[in-house]
């Protein structure tokens, strides 16, 4: 292997907080910086993070590498400089895999994903809820992203506590679309994380900004629709963080074997253990 592979869930336990706009976009951003980067859907019900891209028109998806009927080489995609591993959105596949799901072919696909990237980023879903249990057990490390309001925050913890349980370790949250009239302030987020978990700093602020859902609109992710505006600039920023090469501290915890982060998905995935 040539680099210790990092694998980043992007989640929140409230929904629309913005995960699939950063996970896409810290995607490309980190792509930018010259890591190579692999961006994968983790969102067993939805599957929008390929169409945030402009992506419409994926054969195969990573369901099709889960069942067993796609190699993993296949069901990954290049664009903006980066690899997109897409989700399907069939509604029985989805049961299918979470229900019968051989725990081999799960290993194997995560495993093949690991080796062929520095930086894995999953898309996570909302809420506490297989598919979200999957992309959170599934890596590593995990950034939350929440809004800058007092429900979002306690859902945020939830899933902080719901991660140190499947040994997923969160350096500190985002707070994105920060900026609106009635919002928290950055004190008063941090604030609240801290009284909840002791210590819980704010990787990054991301402002509400127009031109996130022009680009959206547009199928291509803002930093590349439009680089210079607020939203893209906080999250180059945030990518330079995240991959260590700025001034703020962003260590993580020592990369575990691929082998153990396969068996936590598993056996999230399974109830079984290997
Ligand atoms: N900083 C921002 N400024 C303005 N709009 C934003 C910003 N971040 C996200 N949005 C918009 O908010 C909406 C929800 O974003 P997104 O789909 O990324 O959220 P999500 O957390 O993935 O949602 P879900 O829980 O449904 O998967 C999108 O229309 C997106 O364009
Ligand atoms: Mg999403």
């Amino acid at each position: 292997m040539r680099f210790r592979p990092r694998s980043i869930s992007i989640t929140s336990g409230k929904g629309g907080t913005g995960k699939t706009t950063l996970t896409a976009n810290l995607g490309v951003a980190l792509g930018a910086l010259g890591k190579d980067t692999t961006i994968l859907d983790g969102d067993l019900a939805m599957a929008n993070l390929a169409i945030v891209l402009g992506m419409h028109k994926c054969e195969l998806s990573f369901l099709d590498a889960l069942k067993g009927e796609a190699e993993v080489k296949d069901v990954i995609y290049r664009n903006y400089g980066i690899k997109v591993v897409p989700m399907g959105f069939r509604f029985e596949d989805a049961h299918e895999v979470l229900t019968k799901v051989k725990r081999e072919r799960v290993e194997e696909a995560i495993k093949e994903l690991l080796k062929q990237t520095e930086f894995l980023l999953i898309d996570g879903a909302a809420g506490i809820q297989d598919a979200t249990i999957i992309s959170i057990a599934a890596a590593r490390e995990m950034i939350p992203v929440c809004n800058p309001t007092y429900t979002s925050l306690v859902d945020a913890y939830k899933i902080v506590r719901m991660a140190n349980v499947l040994g997923s370790w969160t350096r500190g949250v985002v707070v994105n679309r920060t900026g609106r009239g009635a919002d928290l302030s950055a004190d008063e987020v941090e604030a609240f994380m801290s009284r909840a978990l002791g210590s819980m700093p704010i990787l990054s602020e991301i402002p509400e900004d127009t031109k996130v859902q022009e680009a959206e609109l547009a199928g291509v992710p803002v930093v590349v629709y439009e680089p210079d505006c607020e939203a893209s600039i906080a999250i180059g920023k945030l990518a330079k963080l995240v991959a260590g090469e700025a001034n703020l501290p962003y260590v993580p915890y020592e990369e575990r074997a691929v082998a153990e982060t396969t068996s936590r998905l598993v056996r999230a995935l399974t109830g079984r253990s290997i």
